[in-house]
């Protein structure tokens, strides 16, 4: 077995997880712990609990958990090797090549090679557009479009010139394997099997990600005249995936966290323009719809979201899908919309920012929008205003907030004339479902919840020794392990056990590593992450107590072996009044 140990230690006296995790998530400090609300499930009260002492983090709601390695897994969705790769690199720890099986390796060399190859074109397009030839077209093309010198530099634009191989000749010069840029997404391959560029004629717009090192993970390139398509993206590939990533969110993410707030933009242009202009919370969509891992990410560092889409018709109902999405995720989102004819590239380009911020101060919320868009005049008949009811219904049995529910409703009857004991009891129908659903989940939560068929004196001992390591050596001396009956925390105790020496603090993860079922881990982060069941001034008294429970359950057992034979009987009766003490009779 190959070790991790070293470098990971290594990894974990450089960083802190709080700051790590602090960096995509909102950390309030609660007590000895910091919580938030939770990146890997929908939530409204934070329960994502974060431990400095521990170094770990627990999610009471979805029970996801671990060190800074489980949470940059499951925040970057990367296998170990790969966010031990990053986290090295990150904090300056030496990877030897032996940490790694060759197939792990090779997972992790093979993302390392996509992510080479990327830069490598991003250095190649970026090269050409300083070119004073080749490189004009697009030059002349950004300045068209008002993209300044510093932006260009910022997010690291380019260009692809006319041509079928002018990336593929520099990546063969650089040793590149075609195969290899054809994963990557750069090249494509013809049915006679000729490799040729991707891009052709086209300013390029690199896409990063979140990492601190702005790996680019893709791109976009836009035509310079009406030609068809207008974009060409990197194919889906193990890094670029186009509906789950933000453009510019890397370089935003400083200023959301700032101002609070996210501006959600369609397009690589708008965002560019808003930069610009000053506007620095900004992201944009790759064309395709918001899905829920963005907006998770979003609430993780901002407040609110303002989605700015495109006055056209597909803008529209590309703000109004937006709806359900920040519901669900309970990001609360204001939308506006612009002038007949503009994007907010164009808007901001001939409006100025002044303009633009009024725009964006003066932004409904996102549900009014949706309201006023979908029950504006001329949607008068009736048909229109059933069906129309018909769609809104199971968005606002979505939102959980009573008060806000009420006022929704109230306004939904208001705008659409339908009274609003029809639309309550319209919403009843719908309702019903989803608190089924989660009455089931409420049951469900009980049977999985702490105290579910585990006694609670179980648990105390559990949580006295988690929180007072200075009771291990004690209790383990009097065999408390007796008292366990439950197969899980007893798995958990033998650990404790067993690794603990002498010393005043309990090394959690330790423990936690040496858990074999999973299911255990998530019960220690569980119980640890708990407060302490007594106080500084009880322990004592705790430890007293389990140690006569102890004694007193040994000498029922011994009673139950000893059966049927008198002296042995007679000599626990005498350990028993020797032993047992003031505890005797009581
Ligand atoms: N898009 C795409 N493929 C296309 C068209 C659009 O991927 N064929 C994506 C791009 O991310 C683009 C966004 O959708 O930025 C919005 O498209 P659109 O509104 O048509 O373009 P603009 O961003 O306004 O671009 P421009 O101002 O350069 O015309
Ligand atoms: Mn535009």
């Amino acid at each position: 077995m190959i070790s991790y140990q070293s470098a990971k230690e290594e990894i974990k006296q450089a960083a802190d997880i709080v700051s790590v995790v602090g960096q995509f998530v909102q950390l309030k400090k609660a007590g000895k712990n910091f919580v938030g609300l939770c990146p890997f499930h929908e939530e409204k009260a934070p329960s994502f609990t974060v431990s400095q002492d521990k170094q770990m983090f627990h999610c009471f709601g979805c029970k996801k958990g671990g060190d800074i390695f489980a949470f940059w897994m499951a925040y970057h969705s990367l296998s170990f090797p790969e966010a031990l790769r990053d986290l090295a690199e990150r904090y300056n720890v030496q990877l030897p090549e032996k940490h790694f099986t060759a197939e792990e390796k090779k997972k992790v060399d093979d993302r390392e090679t996509l992510f080479k190859i990327n830069e490598l074109a991003a250095v190649y397009f970026q090269k050409e557009l300083t070119h004073p030839v080749r490189g004009k077209p697009g030059h002349d093309y950004f300045k068209k479009r008002s993209i300044s010198h510093s932006i260009i530099e910022e997010f690291h634009l380019g260009y692809a010139p006319k041509g079928w191989d002018g990336l593929k000749q520099f990546l063969l010069s650089r040793k590149v394997s075609l195969e290899t840029a054809l994963a990557a997404g750069v090249l494509k391959r013809s049915e006679k099997g000729h490799y040729y560029d991707l891009f052709r004629e086209r300013v390029m717009f690199p896409i990063m990600d979140l990492t601190q090192k702005k790996r680019v993970i893709g791109f976009g390139g836009r035509v310079l005249d009406d030609a068809l398509p207008k974009y060409v993206n990197t194919p889906e590939t193990p890094l670029f995936h186009k509906g789950t990533c933000l453009y510019g969110f890397d370089a935003s993410r400083k200023a959301i966290r700032e101002t609070g707030r996210a501006i959600v933009v369609e397009g690589y242009m708008d965002c560019l323009a808003l930069r610009k202009h000053g506007v620095k919370e900004v992201v944009a969509t790759l064309g395709t719809a918001l899905s829920e891992t963005p907006v998770r990410k979003l609430k993780g560092i901002g407040k609110e979201a303002v989605v700015v889409f495109d006055a056209d018709d597909a803008g529209k109902a590309a703000a109004l899908r937006t709806l359900p999405i920040f519901l669900n995720e309970r990001l609360s989102a204001k939308a506006v919309l612009l002038p007949k004819g503009h994007d907010p590239d164009s808007f901001i380009n001939s409006s100025g920012r002044d303009a633009f911020s009024k725009l964006l101060d003066a932004a409904p919320s996102l549900f009014d929008f949706y309201m006023d868009q979908k029950l504006g005049p001329g949607t008068q008949n009736i048909d229109q205003k059933v069906s129309i009811l018909e769609e809104i219904l199971p968005v606002l049995a979505k939102v959980h907030n009573e008060t806000q529910r009420s006022l929704y409703i109230r306004r939904l009857s208001e705008k659409s004339e339908i009274a609003e004991s029809v639309v309550l009891s319209a919403l009843g129908g719908i309702k019903q479902s989803s608190v089924k659903d989660r009455f089931k989940n409420d049951i469900k939560q009980q049977f999985t919840s702490v105290n579910a068929n585990r006694s609670i004196g179980e648990i105390q001992l559990l949580n006295l020794l988690l929180h007072y390591p200075e009771t291990v050596a004690d209790l383990r001396g009097h065999h408390c392990r007796l008292l366990i009956s439950d197969p899980m925390i007893r798995r958990i105790i033998d650990v404790i056990f067993d690794s603990h020496g002498n010393s005043k603090t309990i090394n959690f993860e330790t423990i936690q590593e040496r858990l074999d079922h999973d299911e255990d881990r998530v019960w220690l982060r569980e119980f640890g992450f708990r407060p302490a069941f007594c106080s500084d001034r009880e322990v004592k008294q705790a430890v007293r107590d389990f140690i006569a429970k102890a004694r007193k359950k040994k000498i029922a057992e011994s009673f139950k072996t000893a059966m049927g034979d008198p002296r042995a009987i007679n000599e626990i009766l005498k350990r028993k009044i020797e032993a047992a003490g003031p505890f005797f009779g009581s």
